[in-house]
């Protein structure tokens, strides 16, 4: 029988995240002063930053949404695998945390390009335009990733990829019974079920989902 795979265990991991591009020190303090404000430290892993950052850089994403802020840590990422013109929205329900993200985002070398939306994105994401948008981050509440599936296959235009953290849940993804670990089954399920939609899990960190609108 072939071999198809190779478990990658922490020794392979920490040997390849040398050949990953590395978190900078920007980054890094962003990482430090949102963990001491308070903020809960569910960022994305930094070989997640380089992989999201190096999608939109292969695709020349000039028009990208986030649902999920926190302090700003992977929106910062993405936008530095975009050109100076490129835009993200990013939508972020804790006042606080988009504060917080605000201040970083302004500090940083990537400030034009951002902004933060704050609200629900399960009424925010309902006012945007049909087709308009290049790809779509996914990192908020678990529960809505459905409906923000949804909302992302409406919102791309076709080419557009949706990409969304987290479907590993923790290892628990096949069939763990929390009401997360039943919601990211579900978005998996329903991306699966998406007649337009073609897809793949990428085991970086927490999961990464990778799906790209068909025309
Ligand atoms: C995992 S964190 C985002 C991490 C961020 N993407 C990063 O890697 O730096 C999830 C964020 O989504 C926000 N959030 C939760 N439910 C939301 C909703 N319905 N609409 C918008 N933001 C939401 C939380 O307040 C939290 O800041």
């Amino acid at each position: 029988m072939s071999k198809t795979s190779t478990p990658v265990d922490e020794r392979l991991f920490a040997f390849l995240a040398t050949k990953t591009i590395a978190e900078d020190d920007y980054l890094a303090g962003l990482r430090i002063a949102a963990a001491k404000a308070g903020l809960p430290e569910i960022h994305i892993a930094p070989e997640q930053a380089a992989y999201l950052q190096l999608q939109l850089r292969a695709m020349n994403a000039m028009n990208v949404i986030e649902v999920g802020t926190l302090g700003g840590y992977s929106a910062i990422a993405m936008a530095r695998g975009m050109p100076a013109a490129g835009r993200i929205v990013t939508h972020e329900i804790e006042p606080a945390h988009a504060e917080f993200a605000r201040k970083w985002i302004a500090n940083s070398d990537q400030a034009g390009k951002i902004e933060v939306s704050v609200g629900n994105a399960a009424d925010t994401l309902r006012k945007l335009p049909d087709g308009e948008t290049d790809a779509i981050f996914l990192d908020a509440d678990k529960t809505g990733y459905v409906d923000y599936l949804e909302q992302s296959l409406r919102l791309l235009r076709p080419g557009g990829v949706v990409m969304a953290d987290n479907v590993l849940a923790g290892g628990q993804i096949a069939d763990g019974t929390e009401e997360k670990e039943v919601a990211l089954r579900a978005f998996l399920d329903a991306a699966m079920a998406a007649p337009n939609l073609q897809s793949v899990v990428v085991p970086l960190g927490d999961g990464i989902f990778f799906g790209v609108k068909r025309d």
